[in-house]
């Protein structure tokens, strides 16, 4: 049974400045949720709530969004505000959530490195927050069942545009399913050349104790960082790696453009919104055609 999983979360969210000079990327909300709160939301729904989050520095807010807010509680009860004070207190009692800070940025590889007191002997699960799956069985469950079947590293995969191969961990292996590959290869942001297939890294692993001394062995890669995916080709050749190809839609909201995207699809999906936003969106779309038309 897999009780554990990591969220790295110091990153210093340049891609997304001003927004994140004073505030955290993963407190970027989609509509009104935290990023954040849907990546701990999909670890609760896969059966883990002993969830460590790799915070660094300025991400103190992280800490406040799943703990209590009696202020606001009593504010929202002595107002009659049942929904929204029932939201929060789901909030706060979503998971049993630890921190611990990144102190010098030197990668994923670092960040899950920093997991190993808590961790100790046993897999867990890692979910990184640039990426919110949409999928009727949660991703991490997904893995979870995978990992129940062959007992060793399992990481998501999905097939992604050629062009795009230099932006994630690529793979390369042998299909032993449809959906499931035994790797060969592991490879950080190749270009088109060097890369192996286009099956991207999803943002979601099953890691075994073993990855924290292939970590420790894992010189700087790609950006001068320690790499994640750089520890996993020398844990492949110890232990073998699983690769899942992922049953859902991934939304990457590591980018600006992307995140814009999944704003308005999430919107699009809520009830509350969907009519009236669709209609927006229409009627915007043909009066820019008219403008263009015209000029
Ligand atoms: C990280 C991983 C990469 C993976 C990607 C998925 O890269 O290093 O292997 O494909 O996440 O989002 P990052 O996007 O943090 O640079």
């Amino acid at each position: 049974m897999i009780k554990k999983a990591v969220i790295p979360a110091a990153g210093l969210g340049t891609r997304f400045l001003p927004a994140t000079k004073a505030q955290p990327k993963e407190m970027l909300p989609i509509i009104d949720t935290p990023a954040i709160q849907y990546v701990v939301q999909e670890c609760v729904d896969s059966g883990i709530e002993d969830i460590l989050i790799i915070s660094g520095k300025g991400k103190r807010s992280l800490e406040d969004h799943f703990d209590k807010n009696f202020e606001l509680e009593t504010r929202l009860q002595e107002k009659e505000e049942e929904a929204l004070y029932t939201h929060l207190k789901h909030i706060e009692n979503l998971a049993n959530i630890h921190f611990i800070r990144q102190k010098e940025l030197n990668g994923l590889g670092d960040a899950i490195y920093h997991a190993r007191f808590h961790c100790g002997q046993e897999p867990f699960a890692v979910l990184l927050g640039d990426s919110l799956i949409d999928s009727a069985i949660p991703v991490t469950q997904q893995l979870l069942d995978s990992y129940e079947q062959y007992g060793y590293t399992v990481i998501a995969v999905e097939t992604v545009p050629w062009e795009n191969v230099s932006r994630y961990g690529i793979v390369d292996g042998d299909n032993l399913s449809t959906r499931v590959m035994q790797l060969t290869r592991l490879i950080e942001k190749p270009s088109r050349k060097q890369a192996p297939s286009n099956m991207a890294i999803a943002g979601r692993y099953i890691l075994t104790p073993q990855i924290f001394k292939a970590l420790e062995k894992t010189p700087r890669g790609k950006g001068d960082e320690i790499q994640l995916t750089d520890a996993l080709q020398i844990l492949l050749k110890e232990e073998g790696i699983i690769a899942t190809l992922i049953e859902g839609k991934r939304y990457d909201i590591g980018n600006k453009m992307d995140f814009l995207k999944t704003t308005v699809e999430f919107a699009l999906k809520r009830k509350e919104f969907a009519g009236e936003f669709e209609d927006f969106l229409r009627e915007t779309i043909n009066r820019l055609d008219e403008d263009r038309k015209e000029h």
